[in-house]
Order: C-alpha cells, then structure tokens, then sequence
C-alpha cells in the first residue's frame, strides 16, 4: 500500500536545537543499528520508520556497517527513502559514520582520510542519496593523526558529500582536541554521539556533557535503553524474539544479579511516575543539559509508539533524581 504521512506529524513535538547550529533535531530519534538489515522483516522494518516520521521523527540515524550484513540497513533505508518518502528528503535528517571495520584489507577501519572518505561515498551509494545531513567518525582511531580525520571530515563537507560532520565515541580529552582541529579548518562540529543511559553515566562523570555546551556542540544520546535492558521486557526473563535471545549476544551477559535488582527498582520507581521503564529511561537522558536528542532503536513499531509518550512526562523532582541516584549506587553523583 501506497505510505502517505500523516498530515498531523509535526503537532505533538517540539524540537531542539543541535548546539549551536541551525540544525533542529526532534527529541527522540530512531537508530537502526538493529532491526533493519537484510535479516530482518522488511515490511516491519518499513512499518517501524513510517510510524516513526508520522509521529515527526526526522532524524534517522545509520552507519555503514549496520545490518546485519553490514551496509544493508542503509541499502533498506534507501529502498525506503526511493519507494515510499519521494519528495520528502528535504523533511529528514539522516546520519551515517565510519570507523569500525567495514571491508578486508588495511582500508576499511578506523580513520584514515581513505576509509573516510571512500566510506562515505559507498554509503551514499546505498542510500541512493547525493549527500547525507550528518557525516561522523565512529570511534577514535589511536594512530591515524588527528588532524588526517578532522582533515577527511572538513573535507567531506566542503565537497558537498554530508551537510555537517560529528564525532562519536570521542573522550572529552580527545573531543577537545578534535573540536579545535575542525574550528581552525573552518567545519564546526555540529554534534557528538557518546554512550549514555541509566546504568552508563560515563558522559556525565567525565564533564563531556560540559565540554558540549562549552563548545556549542550538539549531543545525540545513544542506546538510551541500554540495548533493551531499561524497559520492562527482561524483568520475567529473556523473551523469544528478543536482543538478549540472540545465541551468543553480550547483552545476556549484562543481565546479572546486580542489575536484574537496579532494573526491578527502576521499574518499580517508573510506575510511580505513571510511566512504563522505557518511558522514565529516555525521560531521564533528556532531563541531562546538553543533550539534545535521544536515539532508540526499536523492533516493533509499538515501540516507536511507547517511545514516544516519555514525551508527556519529560520533569523530574529532586527527590525522584535521588532515589534513581541511590537505586542505581551512583550516590558520589548526588
Ligand atoms: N555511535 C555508536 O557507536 C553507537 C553504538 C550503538 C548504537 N548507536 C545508535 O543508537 C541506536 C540505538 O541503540 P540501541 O539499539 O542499542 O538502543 P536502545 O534504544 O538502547 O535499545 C533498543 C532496543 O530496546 C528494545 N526496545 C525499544 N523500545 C522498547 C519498548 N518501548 N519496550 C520494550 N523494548 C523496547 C528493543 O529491543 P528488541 O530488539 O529486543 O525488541 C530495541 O531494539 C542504534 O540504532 C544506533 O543508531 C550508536
């Protein structure tokens, strides 16, 4: 069936600046790292991005490897994109990276001006798109030179290839340093994409979150829902269909004593504020300064929907952050 979006998409959300940029993002954002590649449902993977955009999510983020195999969610994205949302790139903001290891040989990982720049041209291909809004270098790459991957990003937009550049996974000491290199080449770094949820407060410890607003930079919160294990599907058990229920997946081995407690409590914390574990996690990376979108992934649809009404209830007390700073034994936080 013929997708037109609803009409209604952009009523119920507000968005936010991306540091100090033009660039709007919305306050939740869809990944597809998972859920998206060539091994998984199609329709449903279509159904997923479409209910996302009716709901105003715009901002669609990808990486060359994502899949699995690896390149095959940008190639669905694509197949999207070209099928169904003619005429309305221009309302979406995707995002693509490189820095892991995509291709055999010594110029498919990490940073070097080559894989940057080749990487990106391979995913352009796959989205069937002239540019991508958002270009990133994945990780830091300890021994390609700084300023070879700054180079390669500065590169990369003054050639029209991506609208704006980012960094993910960066250290504060490292993102610094980066940030700098790009300012003295003239390509600001619009935005930073680092790990953060409820049970992974690394950005807030390090002072990243400070650096960001310091330097106007944008933050893209990533695996806000720390791969599934903040919502209440793992509270009984590991469900069929699930992450966790893939042979051999790490996220099994997060689920230990320690943190099956800290998520019943969470969840429990979650009810008093009439709101499901998902909804309360994603509330609770928003309420940090700083950072200006939260990216969830999702398998289903309906949890694009639930996603969403973490919107409704987005304000924490003082006394409800101390009570999830002690759940969680983060009490050198407090
Ligand atoms: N820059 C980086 O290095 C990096 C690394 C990782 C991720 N990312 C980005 O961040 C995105 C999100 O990461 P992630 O997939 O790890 O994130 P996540 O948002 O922490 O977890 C998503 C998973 O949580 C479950 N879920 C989502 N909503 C739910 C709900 N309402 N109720 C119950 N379960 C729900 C689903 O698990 P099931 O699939 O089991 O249903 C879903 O696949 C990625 O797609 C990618 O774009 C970036």
């Amino acid at each position: 069936m013929k997708y037109i979006p609803k009409l209604s998409r952009y009523e119920n959300i507000e968005y936010e600046r991306c540091g100090r940029s033009g660039l709007k993002l919305p306050p939740i954002s869809l990944g597809l790292w998972y859920n998206f590649g060539h091994v998984d449902v199609f329709e449903n993977a279509r159904e997923t991005i479409f209910t996302a955009f009716d709901n105003g999510i715009t901002h669609f983020d990808l990486a060359n490897n994502y899949g699995p195999p690896p390149g095959s969610a940008e190639e669905n994205f694509g197949r999207i994109l070209r099928d169904d949302l003619v005429g309305f790139r221009d309302e979406i903001v995707i995002s693509t990276k490189a820095g892991w290891d995509m291709w055999l040989g010594p110029y498919g990982d990490f940073g070097s001006r080559k894989y940057m720049i080749a990487s990106l041209d391979q995913s352009l291909t796959r989205l069937g798109v002239d540019y991508v809004d958002i270009f990133y270098h994945h990780r830091p790459d300890p021994q390609t030179p700084l300023e070879e991957t700054m180079g390669a990003l500065d590169y990369i937009v003054r050639s029209g290839k991506a609208l704006y550049v980012g960094i993910s996974n960066y250290p504060s000491e490292i993102t610094a340093e980066a940030v700098g290199i790009l300012e003295d080449l003239g390509t600001p770094c619009l935005v930073h994409q680092p790990k953060y949820n409820l049970l992974n407060r690394q950005s807030e410890k390090t002072g990243l979150f400070d650096l960001l607003q310091e330097r106007g930079i944008g933050c893209v919160a990533f695996s806000v829902l720390n791969g599934g294990l903040l919502t209440d599907k793992y509270l009984n058990g590991i469900p069929d269909g699930s992450r966790a229920s893939i042979p051999g997946h790490w996220l099994k081995k997060l689920l230990d004593e320690e943190t099956k407690t800290k998520i019943e409590k969470l969840n429990d914390h979650a009810a008093k504020r009439g709101q499901t574990l998902a909804q309360m996690a994603i509330a609770w990376v928003l309420r940090q300064d700083g950072v200006t979108t939260a990216l969830c992934g999702a398998s289903h649809p309906n949890q694009v929907h639930d996603n969403l009404v973490a919107l409704d209830n987005k304000n924490f007390s003082e006394k409800e952050l101390k009570k999830i700073d002690m759940i969680l034994g983060d009490t050198e936080l407090l």
